[in-house]
């Protein structure tokens, strides 16, 4: 369908709605639960007679599935309303709806600071979209959903999910931790878990479609709870009901990192043996502004646990540089953290204040300039650690799950290992979803480099 197709609403309010002939276009912002998300709400549209579309050309609704983490990635949004101004110029009857946690954060106001929005919902409130969208193309009227919930988990929607071989998987929404820096647990909403008979279905369903790796999402998987089950009895079901499937997960808090995790990871060959778990800061006394509810001491044990009942474990980390108050000898605890644990690889960001946080109403005063040089040098360290430890992979034999052709090095192909590097193979006779030993041969800070040793 091109623009010219477009159906006008007038015509639409007259006949009946033809959803098919109405085709839904998702743009994701932010994190992987975004994505997740997004799957589910082109999972609602369809199972109402929508058709969707993977470019705005020709879209009838354009959705943007937004983050609100950082100031920039609001700006961002901003920016893209801008652009789509030219769209709603060629076509008037396109529709704009802004999702996720920018809507639930703004809500009405949203209308205020862009008049190309003609719909807002919030998380817990992607089942209304259809009807939403059809109150709008009959009555003109702009719609607000922003309620959130105690129990939504979506169990009953079937993602609609791209062919390929990594699936996304929610296990539960919301977060509970409040953070005193992060707006999440105001924009996602209380903790819910799926039941774990639904989540172990999916598993099994995914890998029946040819899907060979899933993750399962959470903003902190560690404290899923469903019918007295926690997150390792989860993992070990998955694990035992799909032996084949590689199954990963993000992100964990490091309070709730249990033991019993530790044990159920290294115990299974198909859990991956990656661990993603946000230190923020090596400062004790930042890490209290934060409301972590850990100290580094506590951190660093759950590192020396990892490390002994799985040696050869990845392990990353989110850091911020420059919160409230931080001074140059905090900064310098988080970098001397950073040398003892040795990440394979981290996120890090600049503190970035957000309204109706506990830190919103503390002083932001660490200079933009200061923020910025702590920021360098925390990437740069990194960036080290990244390539010592990945010229360390050199001569070793790692089972890399081929992910399609490598776009930079033409004719070679790119996978991952087991601990989530990236590995380019220089062979092109293996196929997308196969499992190949492969031997690194060369490195840097971002990728590995090898051959193929033998198949399976
Ligand atoms: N400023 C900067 N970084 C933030 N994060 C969350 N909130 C903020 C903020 N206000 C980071 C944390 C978190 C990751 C998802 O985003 O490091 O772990
Ligand atoms: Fe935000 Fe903390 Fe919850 Fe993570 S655990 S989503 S950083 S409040």
């Amino acid at each position: 369908m091109n623009s010219d197709t477009y159906i006008p609403i007038e015509t639409i309010t007259q006949t009946k709605l033809q959803k098919s002939e109405f085709p839904v276009y998702i743009e994701t912002y932010g994190c992987q639960m975004n994505f997740a998300d997004s799957e589910l709400v082109s999972g609602i549209m369809n199972k109402n007679g929508y058709s969707n579309v993977y470019s705005p050309d020709g879209a009838s609704v354009i959705l943007l599935n937004t983050c609100s983490i950082r100031e920039n990635a609001e700006s961002k949004i901003y920016k893209r309303l801008g652009e789509l101004r030219k769209y709603k110029k060629k076509n008037p009857s396109l529709i704009v709806g802004i999702l996720g946690c920018m809507a639930e954060r703004l809500k009405r106001d949203i209308f205020l600071k862009s008049d190309v929005v003609d719909l807002v919902l919030g998380p817990d409130e992607y089942r209304k979209l259809p009807s939403m969208i059809e109150n709008l193309v009959n009555t003109g009227e702009k719609g607000v959903a922003v309620r959130l919930s105690r129990v939504e988990t979506y169990d009953d929607i079937t993602p609609l999910r791209k062919e390929g071989i990594s699936a996304w998987l929610s296990i539960m929404r919301g977060c509970d931790k409040f953070c005193s820096f992060c707006v999440v647990p105001y924009t996602r909403g209380r903790e819910r878990s799926r039941k774990l008979e639904s989540i172990l279905k999916e598993v099994i369903r995914l890998w029946n479609e040819g899907f060979k790796e899933v993750t399962l999402l959470g903003q902190n998987v560690n404290s899923y709870r469903s019918e007295g089950k926690d997150f390792s009895d989860l993992l070990k079901s998955c694990a035992e009901a799909v032996p084949d499937i590689r199954i990963r997960f993000t992100t964990s808090h490091p309070q709730d990192l249990s033991l019993k995790l530790i044990e159920t990871i290294a115990r299974y060959d198909n859990l991956c043996k990656y661990i993603h778990l946000p230190v923020q800061s090596g400062s004790d006394r930042i890490l209290k502004l934060m409301q972590r509810n850990y100290t580094t001491e506590h951190y660093l044990k759950i590192i020396d646990n990892i490390r002994k009942a799985i040696p050869d474990a990845s392990l990353s980390t989110d850091i911020i540089a420059g919160f409230c108050t931080e001074t140059e000898e905090d900064h310098l605890m988080t970098l001397e953290l950073m040398k003892q644990v040795r990440y394979d690889g981290a996120y890090m960001f600049k503190y970035s204040p957000r309204e109706n946080t506990k830190a919103w109403k503390m002083k932001d005063d660490v200079p933009e300039e200061v923020k910025t040089k702590r920021l360098m040098e925390i990437i740069e360290l990194q960036n080290k650690i990244s390539e010592e430890k990945n010229r360390e992979e050199i001569g070793k034999i790692h089972e890399i799950l081929i992910e399609g052709p490598s776009r930079k090095s033409p004719g070679k192909l790119k996978g991952r290992t087991d601990g989530n590097k990236t590995v380019i193979v220089s062979c092109d006779s293996f196929i997308t979803g196969q499992l190949v030993k492969v031997k690194i041969t060369s490195s840097n800070s971002a990728t590995l480099f090898g051959e193929p040793v033998s198949s399976k």
